[in-house]
Parts: structure tokens; C-alpha cells; sequence
């Protein structure tokens, strides 16, 4: 039994969340080093917690990514404010040399996001509804799988941190709040009050079809 410890997130300000990661050599998933490495993100992502840990982000400049969401994530989301997220169960998820294309022409939701390597801070960010991502597993083995939703949205994320991209780069910037203020102000109300309020725009029948 593997016994993974919690490994330290790398903040924003480190190089290594800048730099295009390394392509994992299939062969490699076969060696207990990055077997550890995946059960180590995993515990790392469960504890934080997050939905989602991209190896950048424990300083490891490798393409992989881990991905979960469900209940135990979902903490005081009503009903409503997870349905409006589409936010539905995702099983954990390794994708390992991540490609990621929009399958939904340009139907792009707007939501508050962050990252935990951006600790205290969430903000708008516009993303694809819908991604096919092709990739491997954890046992070297095909993924081709549609993202839609939220699941959609931290495949999107992930991807993103693998070429050195963080959610910064895309973030409506006026939508930029404290968690405290998030808290206490937006949350479980539309972005587009938020938009209003802070002077950032939305795209045209932002979470409807
Ligand atoms: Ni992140």
C-alpha cells in the first residue's frame, strides 16, 4: 500500500507555474516513483481541498493533472447554485499529456473560479462549456473523453497550468475578489451582479442555452 504524504502547493511567483511542462514518457507510469507521485497529488488535492492539482503546482514539471468533484466538494452549494454551475460528479481523473479542444463551437459560460496556487483570491473566467480531451491514464491507457460543465471547466483549468497558464491570464480582472468578499457578496448570485457592480462584462446569455 502506497503511503503518500501531502506535498507543499507552489504559489504564483514561481517559475515553474510559467513554464510548459514535460511530456511524461508513457514508460515512466509504470515505475513506483510516479505512481507515488499521482497518489501524492491525489491526498494533496483531497486536503487542500480542491477539484483539481496540476503537477506544476507541486513544483513537478511534468504534463499530469488530477481531477475530482463531487458532494464532499460541494459544501454549502445549494441546489441551485451547483445546477447553475452544471456542476455534477466527477469521478478522480488522471490525465497524463493532456491535448483539450472546444467541441461546442464558442458557447462560452462565465463563472468565478480560483486556484490554489492563487490562494484568497476568485474571479470570472470565461470558458469553453464543452472539451474533448485526448490523453493517457495513470496505466498508460487511451483517454478520449467530452468534458461538459464544470468538469469541463477544471479540465480547462488543468490544461491551462500544464502550458504555464494560470486563470489570472484569462480572469475578467475587475471581477477579481477576496474570498471574504466573494463570500460575503457574491456568492449564490448570478455573475452577472457582480458584473454590474464591478464593471466587468459577460458573455451574451452568459449560463443559458
Ligand atoms: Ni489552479
Amino acid at each position: 500500500m502506497i503511503d503518500p504524504d501531502l506535498l507543499p502547493i507552489v504559489d504564483c511567483g514561481d517559475p515553474v507555474l510559467r513554464q510548459p511542462a514535460q511530456p511524461v514518457d508513457p514508460a515512466d507510469l509504470r515505475t513506483p516513483e510516479l505512481q507515488r507521485l499521482i497518489a501524492q497529488m491525489r491526498v494533496t488535492m483531497e486536503a487542500a481541498p480542491g477539484v483539481g492539482l496540476a503537477a506544476p503546482q507541486v513544483g513537478v514539471a511534468l504534463q499530469l493533472a488530477v481531477l475530482q468533484d463531487g458532494p464532499e466538494r460541494w459544501g454549502q452549494l445549494t441546489d441551485g447554485d451547483r445546477a447553475a454551475r452544471e456542476r455534477n460528479a466527477l469521478p478522480f481523473t488522471v490525465l497524463v499529456n493532456p491535448t483539450l479542444e472546444p467541441v461546442d463551437g464558442d458557447d462560452l459560460v462565465s463563472f468565478y473560479e480560483g486556484c490554489l496556487s492563487v490562494p484568497g483570491l476568485t474571479g470570472v473566467v470565461a470558458r469553453h462549456r464543452t472539451v474533448r480531451v485526448q490523453a493517457l491514464d495513470q496505466h498508460g491507457q487511451p483517454v478520449d473523453e467530452i468534458f461538459s460543465g464544470w468538469a469541463a471547466r477544471i479540465a480547462q483549468h488543468e490544461v491551462d497550468h500544464l502550458g504555464g497558464c494560470l486563470y489570472l491570464d484569462r480572469v475578467e480582472t475587475r471581477s477579481l475578489s477576496t474570498v471574504d468578499n466573494y463570500t460575503e457578496r457574491w456568492a449564490g448570485r448570478s455573475p452577472a451582479v457582480a458584473a454590474g457592480a464591478l464593471g466587468f462584462t459577460l458573455p451574451p446569455d452568459n449560463g443559458t442555452r
